[in-house]
Formats: structure tokens, C-alpha cells, sequence
């Protein structure tokens, strides 16, 4: 018998924590710090009423859009999430070890391709991405870009995302030094020191080198070579952590090259000396729309827009960057209004950060966000019942979207405003 999915999205959030283990509920629930973010996310939502209004004929609707030149059935994609294979792991059942869903990325495009909604494939996917764009079929899907210090790996994973059929480059700009995530910190728990954790760069031929050279090195050494670039104290302390742990996790930290792509990884991840004239590099390696994700000052967008991005997504990681930062819904509309007043308007908004249902879905469109990213929601899904469990979370937020335009008296996603919103 399969779980139900919950409609309601504390339910959800719930039955999720009940099967998920202890570790990978913290990674995807928690956030940074004191988590003040992740719960600002979700209060901000409460402070935008929506208005009824009656006697309008809403007895067609469609959700229906156009994003990037794409017409898709909502405005709604399946946000980008790393090393999801560690992050629905189970909790031992009674009868033994629960089944825990495989092949992550390949259950995700299952729902999606059933969707038709686009999939934003992770750097950091559990599975290489040419198998999760093979699940997918024709359905669409976008490639979200960790932006690595390494010149040759960056080229190589939009080389690999053109090849993979993906439509736009998604460059996460907030997650440059990863965040102080306390319970991931407390629980000694390093996502990425998994093989499935990094498996879109082990499949890579540029890292691998990368890995090899760095074995080769430590071999001629005589010992682990170790890391000469400056990693942030929180990588450190993990590191440190996870050289010290002798849980099954970690283990094979201690061989060699296990141990060379962990630390490879940590040293090519990000560029923290990234600057806005950097995308001009970018701009030039790829024919696809760039999109920059994690934006939410109204000056940052119009910088975004100057130097050339087709696209700009509103967030800040789900609270799990700066704890204690702004609610990502409070920037959505100062961020509009700056690209929209920009010479270059016209190129899509897009917003992220506490959407749980399909009210939320609308209240970011009523503030002008042009389409929206599921995070946790669509992780919870398939934590519970696999491909499914994804379907019947997305299809919840979207037959609460279609009701919420019905007794607001809107029948077009189009003519969602802010005219919808109490003053
Ligand atoms: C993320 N997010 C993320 N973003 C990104 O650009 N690349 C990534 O690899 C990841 N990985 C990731 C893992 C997990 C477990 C979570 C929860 C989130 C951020 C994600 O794309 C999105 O911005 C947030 O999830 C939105 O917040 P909510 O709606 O989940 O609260």
C-alpha cells in the first residue's frame, strides 16, 4: 500500500521527518544558523492577503504559460537540489531496512516528464545528468550552474548541459561560501562526502582528471596531499568531522580516492572572487538564456540585467545561506519593479523560498514573480512515495493554484497582479 501524500503542508513536512532519517531531514529541512530565515520565508507569506471577488465568469481557466519562449502548463519548475540521493535516504523500518527510493534524479524526471513541468538539474545531482535528461525524454529541463573555480569544469558542465538537451543556464550566485548550517555542523553530517553526494562531478571527465592528478601528487608525496587553497572554517570543520567519523557515511573517506574527489571537490566547488563582469566569460561559452538565481536587491538585479542575464531568480536558498536575512518574498517586488523599469525589461522573474502550496504559488505571482521554483515540497514527495509521491505534492499545489484564480475571480495565470492583494 502506498503512503498518502498529505495535502496539507505541515502533514506533508511531517510524514516526510517520520521516514526520512534523522541526517537527511536535517539537510533538507534545516537551514543556516539559529534558522531564522527559513521560518521568515513562510511568515512573510501571511502578510500578503489575497482579495475575493465574485460574479466574474472564471469557468475556463488555464494555468497555462510561456517561459523563455516554452509553453508549459504552470508556471511552476522543480527547483534545483543537490545530492538528492542522500537527501531522502529512509529510517531503518522494523522489518528491516526500508526500501529507500533510488535513483533520485530519474523518479524527480519521471514526475516531471508526467508534468510537463521543467526540471532544474543540480551541479551537484546524485545522478550524472545525461541519465536524468534520458528519464526525461522531451520534457524540458534547465541546467543550474555552481559557478567552480576551475575555468576547464565550468566549461565542461554547460558543454554537458547544452549536450543534454537543457534549455538555460541557471547560475547560482548565493552559495559562493556554503552556509553555516547548524544541523548539519551538529550532526557531523557532509552531504557531498557520499560518492552519490558528488556523482555529477565524478561522472565528469575534467574532474576526474582533476582527482587524478591529485592522487598522483599525494602518491609521490607519500601521504594525502593536502588542500594549499584556504577553505572556509566551516568546510574545514566538516572536513575534520569526517575524517574522525567512523560511521558507514564517511568511511570511505579513508581510501584514497575516495578521499582525493571529496577534497577535489571542496577546493573547485565555488569562486568566491566572482564579480559581475564575469558573466561577459560566461556569456561567451553558451548560446542558452542565463539566469541568475539568488537575487534579492533591486540593485543586484539591475546589474544582473546590464551584464547580459536573460533571467533572474528571486531567492535566498531556502533560508539556508544567511540566517537572519530578509524574507525572500519581501524582495520579490522591489525586484519586479527594478527589472521591469529596466531598458532591458522583459526578461523573466522568477521566485523561490517558502512556497508550500498553491496560495503561496499565487501570492508570488500577485507580487509579479513570472513562474515559481519548488525546493522542499517536491523532496518531502519523493522521500514518501517516490516518483508519486513528487506528481501528488505538484499536483496539490497546482489544484490549489487553479482554485485560489477561481475565487479571485482570475481565469488566466497572465492576469494574476497585484490588484489581487489587500493594501
Ligand atoms: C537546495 N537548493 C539548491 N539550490 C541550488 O541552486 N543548487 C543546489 O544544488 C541546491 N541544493 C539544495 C538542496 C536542498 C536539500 C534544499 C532544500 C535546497 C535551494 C533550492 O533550489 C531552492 O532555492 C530552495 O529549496 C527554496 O526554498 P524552499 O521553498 O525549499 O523553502
Amino acid at each position: 500500500r502506498r503512503p498518502t501524500v498529505p495535502t496539507s503542508p505541515d502533514a506533508l513536512a511531517d510524514a516526510a521527518r517520520r521516514r526520512m532519517t534523522r541526517t537527511a531531514w536535517s539537510y533538507v529541512a534545516g537551514g543556516a544558523g539559529a534558522q531564522r530565515t527559513v521560518d521568515a520565508n513562510r511568515e512573510a507569506f501571511g502578510r500578503y492577503r489575497t482579495v475575493p471577488r465574485q460574479m466574474v465568469d472564471v469557468g475556463e481557466r488555464s494555468l497555462a504559460t510561456t517561459l523563455l519562449g516554452r509553453d508549459l502548463p504552470a508556471p511552476v519548475l522543480f527547483g534545483p537540489v543537490g545530492a538528492l540521493e542522500v537527501a531522502v535516504q529512509h529510517r531503518l523500518g522494523r522489518g528491516g531496512r526500508a526500501a529507500a527510493p533510488r535513483n533520485a534524479e530519474p523518479a524527480l524526471a519521471c514526475a516531471a516528464r508526467h508534468l510537463g513541468l521543467p526540471v532544474v538539474i543540480s551541479t551537484q545531482a546524485s545522478t550524472p545528468m545525461e541519465d536524468t535528461a534520458a528519464a526525461l525524454g522531451d520534457s524540458p529541463r534547465w541546467f543550474q550552474l555552481y559557478w567552480s573555480s576551475d575555468d576547464a569544469l565550468v566549461e565542461s558542465f554547460v558543454a554537458r548541459a547544452e549536450a543534454s538537451g537543457c534549455e538555460a543556464i541557471v547560475v547560482t550566485l548565493d552559495t559562493h561560501v556554503l552556509g553555516w548550517r547548524t544541523q548539519d555542523l551538529d550532526l557531523g553530517y557532509l552531504p557531498f562526502a557520499r560518492a552519490e553526494g558528488i556523482a555529477q562531478y565524478l561522472s565528469d571527465p575534467v574532474f576526474r582528471a582533476l582527482v587524478e592528478a591529485r592522487v598522483r601528487g599525494a602518491a609521490a608525496a607519500g601521504e594525502a596531499a593536502p588542500s594549499n587553497r584556504p577553505t572556509p572554517a566551516a568546510v574545514r570543520a566538516l572536513l575534520s568531522m569526517a575524517r574522525h567519523h567512523s560511521g558507514p557515511t564517511l568511511r570511505n573517506l579513508t581510501q584514497p580516492y575516495a578521499r582525493a574527489s571529496v577534497e577535489t571537490f571542496l577546493d573547485v566547488f565555488s569562486r568566491s572572487t566572482l564579480t559581475w563582469a564575469d558573466l561577459a566569460w560566461l556569456r561567451e561559452r553558451t548560446t542558452l538564456p542565463i539566469l541568475v538565481k539568488g537575487i534579492q536587491h533591486p540593485d543586484d538585479a539591475r546589474a544582473a540585467l546590464d551584464h547580459g542575464a536573460d533571467g533572474i531568480i528571486v531567492s535566498n536558498h531556502g533560508g539556508r545561506q544567511i540566517d537572519n536575512a530578509v524574507a525572500s518574498l519581501d524582495t520579490l517586488a522591489p525586484v519586479v519593479d527594478a527589472v521591469r523599469q529596466h531598458p532591458g525589461s522583459g526578461v523573466p522573474v522568477l521566485f523561490d523560498s517558502g512556497i508550500r502550496t498553491g496560495a503561496d504559488v499565487f501570492t508570488a505571482l500577485a507580487l509579479g514573480a513570472d513562474a515559481v521554483l519548488l525546493g522542499r515540497p517536491w523532496v518531502y514527495g519523493l522521500a514518501l512515495a517516490g516518483a508519486d509521491g513528487v506528481r501528488a505534492v505538484t499536483e496539490h499545489i497546482l489544484a490549489e493554484l487553479d482554485i485560489t484564480m477561481a475565487l479571485a475571480g482570475v481565469s488566466d495565470t497572465g492576469q494574476i497582479g497585484r490588484h489581487n492583494l489587500a493594501v
